[in-house]
């Protein structure tokens, strides 16, 4: 599993040795690196940026640090070691050998998931591609670069995928994924949460700490897949995922520090003095996380799905942590609770598991996102100060599943159209907010200097000092 740096797509998957698949990749190239220049980061493509490359899949060491103008990042396709016996641990196949070859009968379903998640990679880049111009420091622009340019290489482990197993289809969808752009009318990324915009660094902040998680929970279902490529690809790709969640929580967690820090210093809650002040209130950050929130549990889809039965049975995805689960793996007889309206309240209302599985990550993907919001209440707390940041319901403010229909509190209690219109401005952030937030937006360039509104780190990145020349200019 070396990887062979010596060609032009640095890879562990011996495309020296497949001369057809190389040609094909080789044409699509110039085509990502075009969609780079004009969709990817705004106005940097001269900077020298202090980045992380994946060089290798094993566990120490995989990623090495040093400048790079992102056009020549080196996007490679790394997949994780093929496991010899491995088989196919649920679904209608369990026991069975995994696949190393797509099987005819999975080959359109395994199309759809592929292209879905190839497409939320590009997507993210494009949302977040003005950021750079608004950083709060040298630290976060370096941050953000490296996020995207891992989305990038994100979209090249799915590319390799349709290149590789799902021949001229398979190319057709690699040109497609550089063709539809985020929030474009007539040509909009594939889910509604990668349509929506990142205006601020508070929401990359909540985008990173949610939407890159949703990333995580679709990936680690993805990594159980009885289709041993995307099962490798995927598990790779979380190594990277990791810091784009941890540059959110941390991110957020900062922001919360500094307003802190502004409450204690000024003795008061007041949004109004806080906003005087160059901080941004907690109220705010409430109505922003309320939002990220709602929208990112969207993107796990209808709670009740019969795609979502098929995919797992035919084996192609399967739960998060499947293999550490003590049940059948097959659920044809196993039941999940569903929250429905009746009488005005959300009751739980048995459902069959295979058709609810959309619903049993999303609830998975709850679990994970309440530690966060802890550790940031721990720096409120650590402040003396009584306010604390929860998550909404998961019925609130949804598009997506049934609760689409209701309108539901934070708190999870069903509402009428009046109460939300009467509350809506406390919950979701305003015009206002974002008008707020946007004024607060500078560019803060200077080594070691810190916007008004967000602490530094405690530490850099790689054991950089903190005021460490993360980005040259050139
Ligand atoms: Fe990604
Ligand atoms: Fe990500």
């Amino acid at each position: 599993m070396d990887v062979d740096y010596s060609g032009r797509i640095p890879n562990n998957v011996g495309l020296a040795d497949d001369r057809a698949l190389q040609r094909a990749l080789l044409h699509w190239q110039p085509h990502f690196v075009e969609w780079w220049r004009s969709m990817g980061p705004d106005g940097a493509l001269m900077h020298d940026v202090y980045l992380r490359t994946a060089v290798s899949v094993d566990r120490d060491g995989w990623a090495q640090f040093g400048y790079v103008r992102m056009p020549d990042y080196r996007w490679g396709i790394f997949l994780n070691p093929a496991q010899p016996d491995a088989v196919i641990h649920f679904g209608a196949h369990k026991g069975e050998p995994v696949w190393h070859d797509v099987p005819g009968e999975h080959r359109a379903n395994l199309r759809r998931i592929i292209v879905t998640q190839g497409d939320t990679e590009p997507a993210s880049v494009e949302q977040q591609r003005h950021l750079g111009n608004t950083c709060p420091s040298l630290y976060d622009l370096r941050n953000l670069y490296q996020v995207n340019v891992e989305e990038g290489r994100h979209l090249w482990a799915m590319v390799y995928l349709l290149h590789r197993h799902f021949g001229r289809d398979g190319r057709e969808e690699a040109e497609a994924l550089l063709t539809r752009r985020s929030g474009d009318a007539d040509h909009p990324r594939i889910l509604g949460a990668f349509n929506e915009k990142t205006p601020d660094w508070l929401a990359f902040f909540m985008f990173t700490y949610f939407t890159d998680r949703d990333g995580k929970f679709q990936l680690c279902a993805l990594a159980e897949s009885g289709f041993a490529p995307l099962a490798r690809t995927t598990q790779f790709m979380l190594t990277e995922e990791a810091h784009h969640m941890f540059v959110g929580e941390s991110g957020v967690s900062r922001v919360v520090q500094r307003t802190c820090q502004a409450m204690i210093a000024l003795k008061t809650d007041d949004p109004a003095q806080l906003r005087e002040a160059g901080v941004i209130d907690l109220p705010t950050i409430q109505r922003y996380l309320n939002f990220h929130y709602s929208v990112t549990v969207d993107l796990f889809g209808a709670d009740r799905s019969s795609n979502a039965a098929i995919f797992y049975t035919s084996g192609l995805k399967g739960r998060f942590e499947e293999t550490k689960r003590a049940d059948d793996h097959v659920l044809q007889d196993a039941g999940y609770p569903l929250l429905a309206a009746s009488g005005g309240k959300l009751v739980a209302q048995e459902a069959p598991m295979l058709n609810a599985l959309n619903e049993v990550l999303r609830d998975d993907f709850a679990k994970d996102s309440v530690g966060g919001v802890g550790r940031w209440n721990k720096v409120i707390e650590k402040a003396g100060l009584p306010q604390r940041l929860v998550l909404p319901h998961k019925a609130f403010n949804r598009r997506i599943g049934s609760f689409a229909e209701l309108r539901v509190s934070p708190g999870g209690e069903v509402i009428d159209d009046a109460a939300w219109q009467a509350n809506v401005d406390r919950w979701l952030p305003t015009v206002a907010d974002r008008a707020f937030v946007a004024s607060l937006m500078g560019r803060v360039v200077e080594p070691g200097k810190f916007a008004s509104w967000i602490a530094p780190p405690s530490i850099g990145i790689n054991r950089q000092p903190v005021d460490f020349e993360y980005v040259r200019f050139n």
